[in-house]
């Protein structure tokens, strides 16, 4: 048997499974949620819920990555032959899809503002007017289009190229890359005038903003942004070595995630306030208020370019992640060669993505439930696919999986300690399953 494709070292591991976390999930939605929940009052609870949840269901899926050495759905065959279990991984394999289809559509957009940044263009005289301006390109027939394609043909070659030769070089030239960046733009937004009142904004807990409804939001969040729930965990631990210290990784990996977001914050909320923004502007506050904000700096164009590469390099390491789910259930359960499955999910993610493009023009009247494509299939996946997802995951290893199998694969047979190991267990199979579910109750009483 031809011997599995394995990252080659532990630092490329971790930067493909932090790249995978890292995304606009990060610096765009976390700072939009935090500014329309309160600031500082969801930064406490979402930091409680991904260390825990987001943790839990990142080992879980760890575990049944490497321990079936299979993509997604072949985890489930592996480990659970002959049974249901495996449509858990079919609805990892099309949740990675639908994203991948709105995702490269944001991941565009990005590129469209690092070349107008680049070209001088990102001009306008008001917040209005950039508003116009932003809505006026995404309502394009084919520019965002355009970028939709150079987007998916960027992502096509890096997964072509392989797990070590291209996720794992990319990751590791990028995501350094952009802790640079996310370091140099934090002190330039620390040095703004009147930054303090926006870290206060973002750190100074009011205990009062806390409802049901924000405990859920931080919830709901705190699983888009580490990448679980949809095996995408599961495919990459798959090309683990089996010497990898895996709760260790589960750790750094959801504490990096946790540290960009909070670097996000940091660099998003002194702006704000500092031109004084209201920090609660929803989704435009990255594509609207931002640039409004280089403007007004020194050299702002330099910023805002700064600011979308790191965009846009974030938004890459995460949809290579997205592809490669599907890419690996093709190539490894129908037996296509990597180059045949790649191809397939390239064009087929082409397609969703101008159908979700589309979505903000000439079919913004297309309503399915009232929603937009677009917004469907960020609801559909987020929402429900994702957390239905992880927790029947969390079921699944907590309640299925023999106890001394997990403890063997975790603890590398042994030669590891694991001392939370009991710990562990008791959030896979009660506190996870039940906090999720809690999480998808509420969901589905929005709908
Ligand atoms: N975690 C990514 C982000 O924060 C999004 C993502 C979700 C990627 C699920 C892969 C799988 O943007």
């Amino acid at each position: 048997m031809k011997q599995r494709a394995t990252f080659n070292s532990k630092l490329g591991l971790i930067m493909a499974s932090v790249g995978s976390a890292v995304g606009l999930g990060n610096i765009w939605r976390f700072p939009c949620e935090a500014g329309e929940h309160g600031g500082g009052a969801f930064l406490i609870v979402y930091v409680f819920c991904v260390m825990i949840l987001g943790m839990v269901v990142m080992l879980a899926e760890f575990f049944l990555g490497r321990a079936s050495q299979q993509d997604s759905v072949g985890a489930f065959k592996i480990l659970a032959p002959r049974s249901m279990w495996k449509i858990l991984g079919y609805n990892g394999v099309i949740a990675a899809f639908l994203i991948f289809g709105f995702y490269s559509v944001v991941s565009g957009w990005t590129l469209e503002y690092m070349y107008q940044s680049i070209t001088g263009n990102l001009n306008a005289n008001s917040v209005e007017e950039f508003t116009e301006n932003f809505g006026s390109f995404t309502s394009d027939m084919f520019r965002p289009i355009l970028w939709v394609l150079v987007f998916t043909l960027i992502t096509h070659f890096v997964v072509l190229s392989g797990v070590k030769k291209g996720i794992e070089r990319a990751s590791k030239i990028m995501m350094p890359m952009l802790f640079v960046i996310l370091i140099i733009l934090c002190i330039r937004s620390l040095m703004l005038p009147n930054s303090l009142a926006g870290l206060k904004f973002f750190f100074n807990p009011d205990f009062s903003k806390i409802t049901s409804g924000v405990v859920l939001s931080a919830l709901g969040q705190a699983f888009f942004s580490v990448s679980v729930g949809m095996g995408c965990m599961i495919t990459y631990a798959s090309y683990f070595h089996k010497s990898i210290n895996m709760p260790n990784t589960a750790v750094s990996v959801v504490t990096i995630d946790t540290l960009v977001a909070i670097l996000a914050g940091v660099i998003i909320f002194p702006a704000v306030t500092s031109f004084g923004i209201s920090p609660s502007q929803g989704p435009t506050l990255v594509f609207v208020t931002l640039p409004n904000i280089f403007q007004q700096m020194p050299f702002g164009s330099l910023w805002s370019f700064i600011f979308f590469v790191l965009l846009a390099i974030a938004a890459l390491t995460s949809i290579i992640s997205l592809h490669e789910v599907a890419t690996a259930y093709l190539h490894e359960q129908h037996r296509m060669s990597r180059f045949k499955a790649a191809t397939i999910v390239s064009s087929g993610g082409f397609v969703l993505g101008v159908i979700c493009s589309l979505s903000f023009g000439v079919l913004s009247h297309v309503k399915i439930l009232g929603l937009t494509v677009f917004d469907l299939l960020d609801f559909v996946t987020a929402n429900l696919m994702l957390p239905i997802g992880g927790m029947f995951i969390c079921i699944f290893v907590g309640w299925r999986v023999n106890k001394k199998v997990l403890k063997a694969e975790l603890t590398n047979n042994g030669t590891l300690k694991f001392r939370l190991f009991s710990v562990f267990v008791f959030l896979v199979k009660y506190v996870a399953p039940i906090i999720i579910a809690l999480v998808c109750i509420k969901q589905l009483g929005l709908f």
